[in-house]
């Protein structure tokens, strides 16, 4: 491990990135998961969708455009249960705070590795909220001229929409929670869950 002198000139532990997360399950104790999707009803969803993307555009190559991070496990499963030629390319993007939402401003932290022109796109995305992230992104593609370009979602919190955007694809419809799981975090945690659920804070937390 690696160590630095403190003070009285002996040696000590760094807080590296590992050893500061020690402490974190304790602090993290008091969030709970409940339930709302399990991992078989997701995957069972996802082959459904599969076979309706690929029946849509039959015997064309399909490239499959990741949001990051949260869309990596939705376009992994995906991308397998869509036969023929699939090719990925990921984007990454944030939004300028969860309070400015109304500004609808969202910044492009990675570009795609390629050129889109011509080629058939579909957009994997993991959730539909406001909305905004979705229309910045659409808008950014359009104007690079593809072929056709379809919007798929695994999640869909269709009352908080603040613009209009429409998902060719919807895995599921849910209600206006704060959900993890499957890819969704909450401060970069819970992203590995297997199934989705909804986050509960203690009281206080936000
Ligand atoms: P929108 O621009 O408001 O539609 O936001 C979409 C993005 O916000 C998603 O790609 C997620 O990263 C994030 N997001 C929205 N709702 C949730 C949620 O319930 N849990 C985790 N992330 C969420
Ligand atoms: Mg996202």
């Amino acid at each position: 491990m690696a160590t630095r002198k403190n003070q009285s000139g002996k040696r000590e532990p760094m807080k590296t990135a590992a050893t500061k997360t020690k402490s974190k399950p304790a602090e993290h104790a008091k969030e709970s998961v409940r339930p709302l999707l399990t991992g078989d009803a997701i995957q069972a969803r996802i082959r459904e969708m599969g076979k309706q993307i690929r029946a849509d555009f039959p015997g064309e190559p399909l490239l499959l455009v990741g949001v990051l991070k949260g869309a990596v496990l939705f376009l992994a499963d995906l991308a397998r249960q869509i036969p023929g030629e699939v090719t990925f390319d990921f984007i990454a993007v944030s939004s300028y705070g969860k309070e400015a939402k109304s500004s609808g401003q969202v910044k492009l932290n990675k570009d795609l590795d390629s050129s889109i022109e011509g080629k058939t796109v579909i957009v994997v995305e993991d959730i539909l909220d406001t909305g905004l992230t979705l229309e910045y992104l659409l808008r950014v593609f359009e104007q690079r001229k593809p072929k056709s370009l379809r919007v798929a979602v695994l999640l869909d919190k269709k009352e908080r929409r603040m613009v209009e955007v429409h998902a060719d694809y919807v895995g599921f419809e849910i209600p206006n929670e704060f959900v993890v799981g499957y890819g969704l975090d909450y401060a970069e945690r819970y992203r590995n869950l297997p199934d989705v659920g909804i986050l509960s804070l203690p009281a206080g937390a936000h």
